[in-house]
């Protein structure tokens, strides 16, 4: 179907929580080394929101600094889109909280959960709705206090999970903005990575809390390897979707879970591939649905992104899901 509307990103965003947590802080509080956090992951600190600082206070951040580089009034929001995993309570959304604390007074939103290949998720839906003429003004939204649902006394996850948020503005352009996108999930694995309580399957319970079963819970190993293959081919039908080869991304904006994940979707895509990958997890270390726009804004802000380069997103997480995405930036 031929477009006539395209959905480009005309702002971007971030927020991350003003507290470090370095591998020296965690070799404190775990059996763990920072040689060891670094050769397996390469993280080297993450974010920690405080304790009165909530999911949608860093989304509202961050949506704030993408509005000001779209230079867009909040009250011209017509929808909000907030990728967590870690929402301020189960209802109302984080969406609602972020659009009363915005004056966002037109808009609407929800929540899309979909861990950590939430904001791709989001983003492919703020576009279906800014391409079908319905909105024009989106916000979409990827927010996390991942440190809430972390089990510190477990050095298999601890060490990997931080807060933040991002943020981009989408609306309609004569040229394409978002070339191309594909979402997946695989629900047949749901216990490699997922947090078990919390829900109706698991309602609180003292005994719940004492089993840190509100916590991630990960194969780490097994969700690695489906991680490397779901992202190589996420990423290559992105590709061929929006008619290019794998040589003409300017920039890849992967889901930063892990160095080696990276590392080796990148090598599978082409030889030079690595070269344009755009990194910043030894910093912030996994913020789920949050790290693509975090590093989307990063790139911007680097100078990284120039008008017409193609930009690669992919990203993988609990579900099973996962997203790649061709945009090209205005
Ligand atoms: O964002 C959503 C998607 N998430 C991911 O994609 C994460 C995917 N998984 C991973 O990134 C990696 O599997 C981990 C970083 C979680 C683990 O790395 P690994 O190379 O797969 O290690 P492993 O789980 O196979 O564990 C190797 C060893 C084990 O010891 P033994 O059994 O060999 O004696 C672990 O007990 O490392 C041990 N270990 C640690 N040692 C020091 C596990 N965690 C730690 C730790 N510090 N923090």
């Amino acid at each position: 179907m031929t477009k006539t509307i395209h959905a480009a990103i005309t702002g971007v965003g971030h927020y991350a929580p003003a507290k470090v947590l370095t591998n020296a802080d965690l070799e404190k509080m775990v059996d763990t080394s920072d040689e060891w956090i670094r050769t397996r992951t390469g993280i080297r600190e993450r974010r920690i929101a405080a304790n009165d600082e909530m999911t949608s206070d860093m989304g509202v951040a961050a949506a704030r600094a993408a509005l000001a580089q779209a230079k867009l009034d909040p009250a011209d929001v017509e929808a909000i889109y907030v990728a967590t995993c870690t929402p301020d309570m189960i209802f109302p959304s984080t969406a609602c909280l972020i659009q009363a604390a915005l004056g966002a007074k037109r808009a609407y939103g929800f929540d899309i959960s979909s861990a950590c290949a939430g904001f791709i998720m989001a983003l492919d839906t703020a576009a279906a709705a800014v391409e079908s003429g319905r909105v024009r003004n989106a916000l979409v939204i990827g927010a996390e206090k991942l440190s809430v649902v972390t089990d510190w006394t477990s050095r298999d996850t601890c060490v990997l999970f931080g807060d933040g948020a991002g943020a981009v503005v989408l609306q309609p352009s004569p040229r394409p903005g978002l070339r191309s996108s594909l979402l997946g999930v695989d629900g047949n694995q749901a216990e490699i990575l997922y947090i078990p309580a919390g829900g109706c399957k698991q309602p609180s319970s003292e005994e719940t809390v004492r089993a840190h079963r509100h916590a991630i819970h990960m194969s780490g190993r097994e969700t690695f390897k489906i991680a490397v293959n779901t992202m190589q081919e996420a990423a290559q039908e992105a590709i061929a979707r929006a008619g290019l080869t794998a040589d003409q991304i300017d920039c890849m904006i992967p889901h930063q879970a892990n160095y080696r994940i990276v590392d080796a979707v990148a090598k599978r895509l082409g030889p030079n591939v690595m070269d344009k990958v755009f990194l910043n997890l030894d910093r912030y270390g996994n913020t789920s649905a949050a790290s693509i726009p975090i590093a989307l804004s990063e790139a911007v802000a680097a100078g990284k992104v120039k008008s017409g380069d193609k930009i690669l997103m992919v990203a993988f997480g609990g579900g099973l899901s996962w997203g790649g995405a061709v945009v090209e930036w205005l």
